[in-house]
């Protein structure tokens, strides 16, 4: 007998799954633009392709990276984009600051390298626009020269430097955290000056979709009322969620690999939430909720916060990404699937060597997370039609919640289905019913302990590994997760089939 069941509700689809919910972050900040993506045209130690590092952009290229935010973060209130085009030579080199730190900063990683790393990566871009120093017109002098076909001063600029062609970035962001690093405001101050920036936005490029800063429920809800009838201006609600509770990075005890798990499932009622406050105080539901920051901040990594640990000194926002980081990714994805309809993008923060990242580096060597590889288990269900999934019987955590949790999507090749199994110590022997009869094949993310990570002298402790997936009958299946364990289960109608969404 299996101890778990599964109930597939094919019957009844949540929507689909928008690859912008896989988007990621790059800010200038600590190691991850520069250094990490970017080590600039003349880097001889490093290979790179036009300057970007080699061996990331080939790490990113197969995740993927639908969606990539840049410059900031807090960075982009500071930011000015004019300082990143033209000459690389001829750029002026400011005071680039973020979160505390301070670099000098040449800005050779600017609008047009950003946008090149997008189209090699095969990313869509969005750019959070500066409002705490900028001005509307810069703002605006910055989407013209992205997006207009006109020929115009700027346009000829952009053209003279290398891109005749508009880039036709879509989503905008009017400033970034502005309750706090963006420039202090409160919710009704922010909407008056919002409401500046994205009526002029409008007549730049009426196409480009705009995303306004949020924070919580009081202050989401005194943003759109401040708003009122020109909240139509809107077309993104940007949220931000860090887990900060668990503890050591990787030194953490098995209450507090509950604790942060349990912070990254809570995710998901914040992200509804705050879609409730949007329909309640817009009536309806067209403005999308945009998880633009969210994951993993371990307290090494921060000066501010929970955690009664020795800070990193200095602070480099840098952490060890364990097993359980990965487990408490993909429990994220799982509340992002079921709230599809809502959330409308999502990013992890940030993309290389800082906070919750994928893709770590050192000098010349690179290696890969555990939530680099959960995210590669959830490849399959970019694009895909979620479905829900009832959870029947099996063994509980402490919070009474239950061990194994999924989320499974339909597309075009089959079934996927993402299994997680949280018990710190227990096995579960999973039974999934009501899929489709077909061919099945599993991969299957664990270590010997949640604590496990990779680094720089053993890149491959935590890797993927074939998990076997027995037939149980008509359309059921069985799988045997190990304690603290991720999995993914295609089951496809034809064999050997490449997966298609
Ligand atoms: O991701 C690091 C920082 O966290 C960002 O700059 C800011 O938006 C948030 O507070």
């Amino acid at each position: 007998m299996p101890d778990t069941t599964l109930v597939l509700r094919a019957d009844d689809p949540i929507g689909t799954i928008s690859p912008r919910l896989y988007g990621h972050f790059a800010e200038h900040l600590g190691r991850c633009c520069y250094g990490g993506l970017w080590v600039g045209t003349s880097s001889a130690d490093i290979p790179h392709h036009e300057g970007f590092r080699s061996d990331v952009l080939e790490a990113l290229r197969a995740l993927p990276v639908p969606l990539l935010r840049w410059p900031g973060g807090c960075y982009a209130d500071h930011y000015h984009w004019r300082d990143g085009i033209g000459p690389a030579d001829g750029r002026p080199r400011r005071l680039g600051m973020s979160c505390g730190l301070q670099v000098e900063d040449d800005n050779s990683l600017g609008t047009h390298e950003f946008l090149r790393l997008c189209s090699l990566l095969g990313a869509e871009p969005y750019l959070a626009g500066n409002v705490g120093t900028g001005t509307p017109q810069e703002l605006c002098d910055w989407l013209e020269y992205c997006n207009s076909a006109l020929d115009t001063t700027l346009t000829r600029m952009r053209a003279a430097n290398g891109s005749p062609a508009p880039f036709g970035v879509r989503l905008w962001g009017v400033g970034n955290e502005n309750w706090g690093c963006g420039g202090n405001f409160d919710a009704a101050s922010y909407a008056r000056e919002y409401r500046r920036y994205a009526t002029m936005l409008r007549h730049v490029d009426p196409t480009a979709e705009l995303v306004a800063c949020g924070l919580d429920d009081d202050w989401n809800t005194e943003f759109l009322r401040t708003l009122g009838k020109h909240v139509d201006l809107v077309d993104h609600l940007s949220i931000h969620r860090y887990w900060t509770h668990g503890g050591p990075e990787t030194e953490f005890d098995e209450a507090e690999y509950y604790a942060l798990l349990a912070e990254a499932a809570a995710t998901e009622a914040f992200i509804v939430r705050t879609a409730q406050i949007i329909r309640e105080t817009t009536g309806g539901q067209r403005i999308g909720v945009a998880l633009d920051e969210w994951g993993v901040w371990h307290p090494e990594a921060r000066p501010w916060g929970p955690g009664d640990v020795p800070r990193r000194a200095p602070v480099t926002y840098e952490q060890a990404g364990t097993l359980r980081d990965a487990l408490a990714a993909a429990i994220a994805l799982e509340g992002f699937h079921r709230q599809c309809s809502v959330l409308r993008l999502a990013n992890l923060a940030q993309i290389v060597n800082v906070l919750h990242a994928p893709v770590m580096t050192e000098g010349a060597r690179m290696w890969l997370t555990p939530t680099y590889h959960a995210l590669r288990l959830h490849a399959p269900h970019l694009g895909a039609t979620a479905l829900p999934v009832e959870v029947g019987q099996g063994h509980s955590l402490p919070d009474g919640s239950s061990a194994v949790s999924a989320t499974a999507s339909r597309g075009n090749s089959g079934l996927a289905i993402t299994l997680i199994n949280r018990h710190f110590s227990r096995a579960a022997d999973v039974r999934i019913d009501d899929a489709i009869a077909g061919y099945a094949d599993g991969q299957l993310l664990t270590a010997s302990a949640p604590r496990a990570a990779n680094s720089a002298n053993q890149p491959d402790l935590v890797v993927p590994a074939a998990l076997a997936v027995h037939a149980d009958g008509p359309g059921r299946w069985r799988v045997e997760l190990p304690p603290h364990s991720l999995a993914t289960v295609l089951i496809r109608r034809a064999p050997s089939e490449p997966w298609h969404r």
